[in-house]
């Protein structure tokens, strides 16, 4: 009588024991799974790389955002002002080697005062916009008499530009002594001889 109440006592506190144990576990498990209650596990590598993927996501939709903003918006006049400032400001790196007028100070190629005129005589058959395209991507089809042919293809390092800032360049080239014939929505790669659209 007197042992099986023992037994009973035993088996009881072996139950709760477990169960105790099972409910630590079970607590501990929910804990790591809300993201709630879980702030001390927040800064593991792994959730720190994922939150920085997220981050980069979002920039990256949002320079998207931005660029077919402007795309929708982009004005010929807008077009000459950036294509003005890529030259300018550096970002071409064109006056490593070129001047326009006395601004820029490179030497190594062409003083490019007066290009929108001259580029319309260049080359045979082809426009001031057309000559200022194979300038920039093919700057081997035609080397200006008296320099060397190290001009580097404007979308490769250094220079490194897409097709639409190299075509804000032709518009802005465009305007030194001539007028700008580039539109918004045009291909500069296509204005290039020999280019599908340009034969
Ligand atoms: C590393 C030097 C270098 C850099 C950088 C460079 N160019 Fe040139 N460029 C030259 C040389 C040299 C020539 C002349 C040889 C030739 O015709 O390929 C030339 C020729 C040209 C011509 C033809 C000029 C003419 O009178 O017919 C144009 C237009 C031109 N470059 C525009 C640019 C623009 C715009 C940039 C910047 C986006 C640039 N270049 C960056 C070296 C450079």
């Amino acid at each position: 009588m007197k042992s099986s109440v023992v037994r009973l006592v035993l088996a009881g506190s072996l139950v709760l024991a477990i169960g105790a144990a099972a409910f630590g576990a079970l607590e501990k498990w929910s804990a790591y799974r809300s993201p709630l209650r879980r702030p001390a596990l927040a800064s593991t590598p792994h959730d720190v790389a994922l939150d920085r993927l997220a981050e980069q996501r979002a920039q990256r939709a949002e320079a998207e955002r931005q660029r077919a903003e402007l795309l929708a918006n982009l004005t010929g006049e807008a077009m000459v002002e950036m294509g003005r400032e890529i030259v300018h400001g550096g970002r071409g790196f064109c006056f490593n080697c070129h001047s326009i007028g006395a601004e820029g100070g490179g030497t190594q190629g062409p003083n490019l005062e007066g290009i929108g005129e001259r580029a319309a005589s260049r080359v045979e058959g082809l426009s001031a916009a057309q000559y200022l395209a194979q300038s920039l991507y093919e700057p081997e089809a035609f080397v200006v008499e008296g320099f060397a042919p190290t001009m580097p293809v404007a979308t490769e390092r250094p220079i490194g530009i897409d097709d639409l800032e190299i075509l804000m360049v032709i518009a802005y080239l465009e305007t030194l002594g001539g007028r700008r014939t580039v539109e918004p929505g045009m291909k500069a790669l296509e204005l290039v001889p020999g280019s599908e659209k340009s034969r």
